[in-house]
């Protein structure tokens, strides 16, 4: 079992939930992060951290983001890690709650 970051972390990137992650298994890329689902210990500490509401466990995903899983899988294993925060990025809030953000996905 293994946590799973959504859609709506795309353009938002609060990185609220790479501090509260005890095996520090986040992977950063421009505007998105994702867990490493061979790494999570699937505590659940990050899912309530998450301002944008996007963690959730991968056998609690919303209709439409079960795409997600595979996603996470795929970019985890070419992006760096992450484990200290940092400035959200400068739209977050507009961003925050819009459809539609997967195209928005830079790899
Ligand atoms: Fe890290 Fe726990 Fe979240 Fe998995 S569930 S990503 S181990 S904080
Ligand atoms: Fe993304 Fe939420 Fe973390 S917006 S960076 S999953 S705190």
């Amino acid at each position: 079992m293994t946590f799973v970051v959504t859609e709506n972390c795309i353009q938002c990137k609060y990185t609220d939930c790479v501090e509260v992650c005890p095996v520090d298994c986040f992977y950063e890329g421009p505007n998105f992060l994702v867990i490493h689902p061979d790494e999570c210990i699937d505590c659940a500490l990050c899912e309530p951290e998450c301002p944008a509401e996007a963690i959730f466990s991968e056998d609690e995903l919303p209709d439409g983001q079960e795409q997600f899983i595979e996603i996470n899988a795929e970019l985890a294993e070419v992006w760096p890690n992450i484990a200290e925060k940092k400035d959200p990025l400068p739209d977050a809030e507009e961003w925050d709650g819009k459809s539609g953000k997967l195209e928005k996905l830079e790899r």
